[in-house]
Protein backbone atom coordinates (compact mmCIF):
# COMPACT_ATOMS: atom_id res chain seq x y z
CA UNK A 1 0.00 0.00 0.00
CA UNK A 2 1.58 3.68 -0.90
CA UNK A 3 2.28 5.70 1.73
CA UNK A 4 -0.73 7.95 0.50
CA UNK A 5 -2.92 5.64 0.76
CA UNK A 6 -1.57 4.83 4.53
CA UNK A 7 -2.23 8.41 5.53
CA UNK A 8 -5.57 7.73 4.47
CA UNK A 9 -6.16 4.66 6.02
CA UNK A 10 -4.85 6.40 9.03
CA UNK A 11 -6.78 9.46 8.78
CA UNK A 12 -10.07 7.43 8.15
CA UNK A 13 -9.42 5.53 11.12
CA UNK A 14 -8.72 9.23 13.14
CA UNK A 15 -11.86 10.40 11.87
CA UNK A 16 -14.11 7.20 12.91
CA UNK A 17 -11.82 6.45 16.20
CA UNK A 18 -14.33 7.23 19.95
CA UNK A 19 -11.09 6.86 21.86
CA UNK A 20 -7.25 8.04 20.91
CA UNK A 21 -4.30 6.90 23.05
CA UNK A 22 -1.36 8.14 21.94
CA UNK A 23 2.25 7.31 23.15
CA UNK A 24 5.62 10.10 23.00
CA UNK A 25 8.88 9.75 23.28
CA UNK A 26 12.11 11.94 22.27
CA UNK A 27 11.51 11.66 18.86
CA UNK A 28 8.47 13.93 18.96
CA UNK A 29 10.73 16.74 20.29
CA UNK A 30 13.69 16.66 18.03
CA UNK A 31 12.21 18.93 15.62
CA UNK A 32 11.99 21.46 18.89
CA UNK A 33 15.87 21.19 19.02
CA UNK A 34 15.86 18.65 21.86
CA UNK A 35 18.28 15.25 21.15
CA UNK A 36 16.81 11.92 21.74
CA UNK A 37 18.51 9.40 23.44
CA UNK A 38 19.69 6.51 21.50
CA UNK A 39 19.73 8.17 17.66
CA UNK A 40 22.95 7.23 16.38
CA UNK A 41 25.75 10.54 17.14
CA UNK A 42 23.40 13.15 18.83
CA UNK A 43 21.42 10.79 21.09
CA UNK A 44 22.39 11.86 24.39
CA UNK A 45 23.28 7.98 25.42
CA UNK A 46 25.73 8.49 22.63
CA UNK A 47 27.67 10.91 24.20
CA UNK A 48 26.86 10.39 28.53
CA UNK A 49 26.86 6.87 30.23
CA UNK A 50 23.20 6.84 32.07
CA UNK A 51 24.67 4.72 35.23
CA UNK A 52 26.55 8.10 35.74
CA UNK A 53 24.00 10.68 35.35
CA UNK A 54 20.81 9.33 35.26
CA UNK A 55 20.53 6.82 38.23
CA UNK A 56 19.38 7.41 42.01
CA UNK A 57 23.15 5.75 42.95
CA UNK A 58 24.60 8.15 40.44
CA UNK A 59 23.07 11.07 42.11
CA UNK A 60 24.26 9.89 45.60
CA UNK A 61 27.71 9.51 44.11
CA UNK A 62 28.36 12.94 42.82
CA UNK A 63 25.35 14.88 43.05
CA UNK A 64 27.12 17.83 42.10
CA UNK A 65 27.67 16.33 38.77
CA UNK A 66 24.39 15.02 38.30
CA UNK A 67 22.14 18.14 39.05
CA UNK A 68 24.26 20.40 37.25
CA UNK A 69 23.50 17.81 33.66
CA UNK A 70 20.02 18.20 34.52
CA UNK A 71 20.20 21.83 35.07
CA UNK A 72 21.89 22.23 31.75
CA UNK A 73 19.19 19.85 29.87
CA UNK A 74 16.78 21.90 31.61
CA UNK A 75 18.11 25.26 30.05
CA UNK A 76 17.89 23.65 27.15
CA UNK A 77 14.36 22.76 27.41
CA UNK A 78 13.15 26.27 28.58
CA UNK A 79 14.68 27.77 24.75
CA UNK A 80 12.60 25.11 23.05
CA UNK A 81 9.13 25.60 21.63
CA UNK A 82 6.85 23.09 20.90
CA UNK A 83 6.73 22.26 16.87
CA UNK A 84 3.93 21.25 14.27
CA UNK A 85 4.04 17.44 15.88
CA UNK A 86 2.90 18.89 19.34
CA UNK A 87 0.19 21.34 18.18
CA UNK A 88 -0.87 18.44 15.96
CA UNK A 89 -1.81 16.30 18.98
CA UNK A 90 -4.13 19.04 20.18
CA UNK A 91 -5.96 19.48 17.47
CA UNK A 92 -6.81 15.47 17.72
CA UNK A 93 -7.41 15.96 20.86
CA UNK A 94 -10.12 18.68 20.47
CA UNK A 95 -11.47 16.21 17.51
CA UNK A 96 -11.71 13.08 18.59
CA UNK A 97 -14.32 11.76 21.13
CA UNK A 98 -12.13 11.01 24.31
CA UNK A 99 -7.88 11.41 24.08
CA UNK A 100 -5.41 9.90 26.32
CA UNK A 101 -1.73 11.32 26.01
CA UNK A 102 1.34 9.69 27.46
CA UNK A 103 4.43 11.14 27.74
CA UNK A 104 7.97 9.82 28.19
CA UNK A 105 9.27 13.11 27.29
CA UNK A 106 10.20 15.27 30.69
CA UNK A 107 9.84 18.70 28.35
CA UNK A 108 7.22 19.81 29.17
CA UNK A 109 6.19 20.33 25.59
CA UNK A 110 3.09 18.94 25.11
CA UNK A 111 1.30 21.03 27.69
CA UNK A 112 3.03 23.87 26.65
CA UNK A 113 1.51 23.34 22.79
CA UNK A 114 -1.97 22.88 24.73
CA UNK A 115 -2.35 19.54 25.50
CA UNK A 116 -4.72 19.06 28.57
CA UNK A 117 -3.98 16.03 31.11
CA UNK A 118 -0.77 14.87 29.62
CA UNK A 119 0.88 11.62 31.63
CA UNK A 120 4.28 12.32 32.34
CA UNK A 121 5.05 9.15 33.03
CA UNK A 122 8.90 9.68 33.50
CA UNK A 123 8.30 13.17 35.72
CA UNK A 124 9.28 16.85 34.56
CA UNK A 125 12.32 18.56 34.51
CA UNK A 126 10.30 21.99 35.35
CA UNK A 127 10.20 20.72 38.88
CA UNK A 128 12.21 19.34 41.35
CA UNK A 129 11.37 17.16 44.71
CA UNK A 130 13.09 16.51 47.59
CA UNK A 131 15.83 13.72 47.93
CA UNK A 132 14.60 12.81 51.43
CA UNK A 133 10.84 13.40 51.61
CA UNK A 134 10.23 13.96 48.11
CA UNK A 135 8.48 16.61 48.25
CA UNK A 136 7.57 18.61 44.77
CA UNK A 137 8.43 21.95 44.14
CA UNK A 138 8.06 24.35 40.69
CA UNK A 139 10.12 26.53 42.08
CA UNK A 140 13.22 26.69 44.15
CA UNK A 141 16.65 28.85 44.60
CA UNK A 142 19.56 28.16 42.77
CA UNK A 143 23.07 29.44 44.60
CA UNK A 144 26.33 28.25 45.02
CA UNK A 145 25.67 25.29 46.73
CA UNK A 146 24.58 22.19 44.51
CA UNK A 147 22.41 20.69 44.32
CA UNK A 148 20.20 23.37 46.79
CA UNK A 149 19.08 22.69 49.73
CA UNK A 150 15.33 21.71 50.17
CA UNK A 151 13.67 24.32 52.06
CA UNK A 152 11.55 21.92 53.66
CA UNK A 153 14.18 19.54 55.34
CA UNK A 154 17.20 20.99 54.54
CA UNK A 155 18.26 17.63 52.13
CA UNK A 156 19.11 17.71 48.77
CA UNK A 157 16.98 18.91 46.32
CA UNK A 158 16.72 16.24 42.84
CA UNK A 159 14.84 16.73 39.33
CA UNK A 160 11.59 15.72 39.31
CA UNK A 161 12.10 12.91 36.93
CA UNK A 162 11.80 8.78 36.50
CA UNK A 163 15.82 7.27 36.83
CA UNK A 164 16.62 4.35 35.57
CA UNK A 165 15.80 1.57 38.71
CA UNK A 166 12.65 3.96 39.96
CA UNK A 167 8.67 3.08 39.94
CA UNK A 168 6.49 5.21 37.57
CA UNK A 169 4.03 7.36 39.16
CA UNK A 170 1.49 4.19 39.71
CA UNK A 171 -1.70 6.52 38.99
CA UNK A 172 -0.42 7.53 35.43
CA UNK A 173 0.81 4.03 34.69
CA UNK A 174 -2.86 2.87 35.36
CA UNK A 175 -4.31 5.26 33.48
CA UNK A 176 -1.94 4.45 30.84
CA UNK A 177 -2.51 0.93 30.65
CA UNK A 178 -5.89 1.42 30.98
CA UNK A 179 -5.88 3.76 28.22
CA UNK A 180 -4.06 0.94 26.12
CA UNK A 181 -6.93 -1.48 26.67
CA UNK A 182 -9.83 0.84 26.17
CA UNK A 183 -8.51 3.02 23.53
CA UNK A 184 -9.57 2.00 19.58
CA UNK A 185 -6.74 3.61 17.94
CA UNK A 186 -3.50 3.76 19.69
CA UNK A 187 -0.60 5.96 18.48
CA UNK A 188 2.83 5.45 19.21
CA UNK A 189 5.11 8.33 18.22
CA UNK A 190 9.15 9.20 18.40
CA UNK A 191 9.96 6.18 20.85
CA UNK A 192 12.36 3.48 20.26
CA UNK A 193 9.89 1.44 22.25
CA UNK A 194 12.83 -0.15 24.30
CA UNK A 195 12.09 1.22 27.94
CA UNK A 196 9.66 -0.65 29.89
CA UNK A 197 6.89 -0.33 31.32
CA UNK A 198 6.12 2.20 28.54
CA UNK A 199 7.47 0.49 25.36
CA UNK A 200 4.46 -2.74 25.97
CA UNK A 201 1.47 0.01 25.85
CA UNK A 202 1.67 0.07 21.95
CA UNK A 203 1.44 -3.84 21.43
CA UNK A 204 -1.05 -3.75 24.25
CA UNK A 205 -3.52 -2.11 22.77
CA UNK A 206 -2.81 -4.25 19.36
CA UNK A 207 -3.41 -7.60 21.77
CA UNK A 208 -6.78 -6.15 23.05
CA UNK A 209 -8.05 -5.16 19.49
CA UNK A 210 -7.36 -1.25 18.87
CA UNK A 211 -5.19 -0.14 15.35
CA UNK A 212 -2.02 0.94 15.83
CA UNK A 213 -0.05 3.34 13.90
CA UNK A 214 3.29 3.75 14.28
CA UNK A 215 5.08 7.78 13.37
CA UNK A 216 8.68 7.11 13.36
CA UNK A 217 11.25 8.04 10.51
CA UNK A 218 12.97 4.53 11.49
CA UNK A 219 11.17 0.38 11.83
CA UNK A 220 14.00 -0.09 14.41
CA UNK A 221 11.82 -2.38 17.15
CA UNK A 222 9.03 -2.11 16.03
CA UNK A 223 6.25 -4.63 15.87
CA UNK A 224 5.39 -5.77 12.44
CA UNK A 225 1.47 -7.06 11.74
CA UNK A 226 -2.00 -6.66 11.24
CA UNK A 227 -3.45 -3.98 12.25
CA UNK A 228 0.04 -1.92 12.52
CA UNK A 229 0.60 0.72 10.37
CA UNK A 230 3.45 2.28 10.25
CA UNK A 231 3.81 5.40 8.73
CA UNK A 232 7.71 6.39 7.96
CA UNK A 233 8.51 10.55 8.96
CA UNK A 234 9.10 13.03 11.28
CA UNK A 235 6.18 13.41 13.38
CA UNK A 236 6.05 17.34 13.01
CA UNK A 237 5.49 16.67 9.53
CA UNK A 238 3.73 13.51 9.28
CA UNK A 239 1.33 14.45 12.00
CA UNK A 240 -0.22 17.71 10.43
CA UNK A 241 -0.40 15.76 7.43
CA UNK A 242 -2.80 13.21 9.01
CA UNK A 243 -5.34 15.77 10.46
CA UNK A 244 -5.26 17.92 7.50
CA UNK A 245 -6.27 14.64 5.69
CA UNK A 246 -8.52 13.43 8.47
CA UNK A 247 -10.50 16.23 8.97
CA UNK A 248 -9.66 19.05 6.40
CA UNK A 249 -10.24 17.00 3.31
CA UNK A 250 -12.92 15.48 1.68
CA UNK A 251 -14.59 12.49 3.16
CA UNK A 252 -12.86 9.20 2.62
CA UNK A 253 -13.72 5.83 0.59
CA UNK A 254 -13.34 3.53 3.76
CA UNK A 255 -16.63 2.24 5.53
CA UNK A 256 -17.15 3.40 8.69
CA UNK A 257 -14.66 1.76 10.97
CA UNK A 258 -16.03 -0.01 14.23
CA UNK A 259 -13.50 -2.10 16.10
CA UNK A 260 -14.32 -5.86 16.95
CA UNK A 261 -12.64 -6.96 20.17
CA UNK A 262 -9.51 -9.51 20.32
CA UNK A 263 -9.13 -9.62 16.03
CA UNK A 264 -6.54 -7.17 14.69
CA UNK A 265 -8.58 -3.79 13.74
CA UNK A 266 -9.37 -1.37 10.82
CA UNK A 267 -8.55 -1.63 7.19
CA UNK A 268 -5.58 -4.44 6.54
CA UNK A 269 -2.64 -3.65 8.31
CA UNK A 270 -0.43 -1.03 5.46
CA UNK A 271 3.08 -2.73 5.45
N1 LIG B 1 9.86 12.35 14.53
C1 LIG B 1 9.50 11.11 14.98
N2 LIG B 1 10.39 10.21 15.49
C2 LIG B 1 11.69 10.58 15.53
C3 LIG B 1 12.14 11.85 15.06
C4 LIG B 1 11.16 12.75 14.54
N3 LIG B 1 11.49 13.96 14.09
N4 LIG B 1 13.50 11.91 15.23
C5 LIG B 1 13.87 10.72 15.80
N5 LIG B 1 12.79 9.92 15.97
C6 LIG B 1 12.72 8.58 16.57
C7 LIG B 1 13.98 7.74 16.48
O1 LIG B 1 14.02 6.98 15.26
C8 LIG B 1 13.82 6.82 17.68
O2 LIG B 1 13.10 5.64 17.34
O3 LIG B 1 12.50 8.78 17.94
C9 LIG B 1 12.98 7.65 18.66
C10 LIG B 1 13.73 8.16 19.89
O4 LIG B 1 14.10 7.04 20.64
P1 LIG B 1 14.91 7.23 22.01
O5 LIG B 1 16.01 8.18 21.81
O6 LIG B 1 15.23 5.86 22.49
O7 LIG B 1 13.86 7.95 22.98
P2 LIG B 1 12.63 7.31 23.78
O8 LIG B 1 12.02 6.16 23.06
O9 LIG B 1 11.74 8.42 24.14
O10 LIG B 1 13.37 6.76 25.10
C11 LIG B 1 12.59 6.20 26.12
O11 LIG B 1 14.50 6.07 27.56
O12 LIG B 1 16.45 7.06 28.15
C12 LIG B 1 15.18 6.80 28.58
O13 LIG B 1 13.84 7.98 30.12
C13 LIG B 1 14.39 8.07 28.85
O14 LIG B 1 12.09 8.57 28.27
C14 LIG B 1 13.29 8.03 27.79
C15 LIG B 1 13.17 6.55 27.48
Amino acid sequence: MSSTHIVEAVADLLRHADHVAVLTGAGISAESGIPTFRDALSGLWAQFDPDEVATPSAFERRPELVWDWYAERRLRILEAAPNPGHHALVEIERRVPRFTLVTQNIDGLHAAAGSRAVIELHGNIRRVKCWREGTVFEVWQEGDVRPPPCPGCGAWLRPDVVWFGELLPEEGLRTAWDAAESCDLFLSIGTSNLVEPAASLPWMAHDAGAAVVVINPSDEGQRRGRGIHFLPGRAGDVLPALVAKAWHDEPSAFPPFRRERGRGAGPPSSN
